[in-house]
C-alpha cells in the first residue's frame, strides 16, 4: 500500500509521523487542516489505537473534525479546551524565520486562532513549501461577505503602498459561487509574487474593515518538520536555532492507509 503513495505524499507522511512523535500523554492538541495535516491526524490516531495515548484534539476545520472523529481521536472545542499544549499543522509556504502563508485550504481563521492559543506550533511540510521570501503562493485573506467588493477595493488600494511584486486580488470560487469558509466568510486571494515585509502587511491588512484575518502567520511557528520522499526529515527549531537531519522509518501500518480521505 505504502509503495502506491506519490513521492509528495511520502514526504508529507514522514513529516507528519515525525511531528506526532512530539505528542505526549494528556496533551491538548490543535489539529491542522489540509493534506499534510490529514496525515498527522492518521498518525496520531495510530498512536491512540496502538499505544493507548490519551489526547484531546481541537480541530481547525469541519473536515479535520470529521476525520479525527472517524479515526477515534477525542475532539473538543477551543472554548472547552481554552489553551493547548501543541498545534501541528501544514503550511503553504514558510520562510527562514518560520513565518508562514496559510489558508490554501480556506481554514486560516480557525488555524490562526488555534495556533495562537498553543504553547507550541509545529509545521509539517514537504520541501517545496520552503521559500527564501514569502509571496509566490497567493496570500488568502478572509473577509465577511457584506460589502466584500468594497473590502477588496480597500485591499487593492492598500497594496499600492506595500513592498510587494504584484497586486492582483481575486475572490476564491467554489464552482460558480464564492467559496464559503467554516465561519461563513469569503476568501480573497492576493497574488503578490513577493512580500517584502510580511510583518507589516499582516498588521495593516487587519486594519481594513471587513477583513477578518489574513494568512500570514508571523512569530507563531516554533518548529518546522520537512519530509523528503527518501526518508530524510529535517527538523528546524527557530527558538533554539538548531537543525537536525534525521531519518524516519517508512513502515506505516496498514491501518494508516485504510482511510485516505482528506
Ligand atoms: C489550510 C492550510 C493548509 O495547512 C495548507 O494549505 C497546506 O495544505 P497541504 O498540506 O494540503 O499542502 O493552511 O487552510
Amino acid at each position: 500500500m505504502a509503495a502506491e503513495l506519490s513521492p509528495i505524499d511520502k514526504a508529507k507522511f514522514l513529516a507528519a509521523k515525525r511531528a506526532v512523535g512530539y505528542v505526549e500523554n494528556g496533551m491538548k492538541l490543535g489539529l491542522g487542516t489540509g493534506s499534510t495535516a490529514a496525515w498527522m491526524v492518521r498518525c496520531l490516531a495510530e498512536r491512540v489505537r496502538e499505544e493507548g495515548l490519551r489526547v484531546t484534539g481541537v480541530p481547525t476545520s469541519s473536515r479535520t473534525a470529521e476525520l479525527a472523529r472517524s479515526l477515534g481521536i477525542p475532539v473538543t472545542s477551543l472554548d472547552e479546551a481554552r489553551w493547548l499544549d501543541l498545534t501541528i499543522d501544514g503550511a503553504d509556504e514558510f520562510d527562514p524565520e518560520l513565518n508562514l502563508i496559510k489558508g490554501g485550504g480556506a481554514a486560516l481563521l480557525q488555524e490562526k486562532i488555534v495556533a495562537t492559543a498553543s504553547d507550541q506550533m509545529i509545521v509539517i511540510a514537504d520541501a517545496a513549501k520552503e521559500v527564501a521570501q514569502l509571496g509566490a503562493f497567493p496570500l488568502p485573506v478572509e473577509v465577511i461577505p457584506f460589502g466584500w467588493q468594497t473590502t477588496k477595493a480597500l485591499i487593492e488600494e492598500l497594496l499600492q503602498s506595500m513592498d510587494v511584486m504584484a497586486r492582483e486580488c481575486s475572490l476564491r470560487m467554489n464552482g460558480d459561487a464564492p467559496l464559503i469558509t467554516d465561519e461563513a466568510n469569503y476568501i480573497i486571494d492576493l497574488h503578490l509574487k513577493r512580500i517584502g515585509n510580511p510583518r507589516q502587511l499582516a498588521l495593516v491588512l487587519n486594519q481594513i474593515p471587513g477583513v477578518v484575518e489574513n494568512g500570514l502567520f508571523i512569530d507563531i511557528c516554533d518548529i518546522v518538520v520537512i519530509g523528503h520522499p527518501d526518508g530524510r526529515v529535517i527538523v528546524r527549531d527557530i527558538n533554539s536555532g538548531e537543525t537536525a537531519d534525521e531519518r524516519v522509518e517508512f513502515a506505516p501500518s496498514d491501518n494508516i492507509f485504510a482511510d485516505l480521505g482528506d
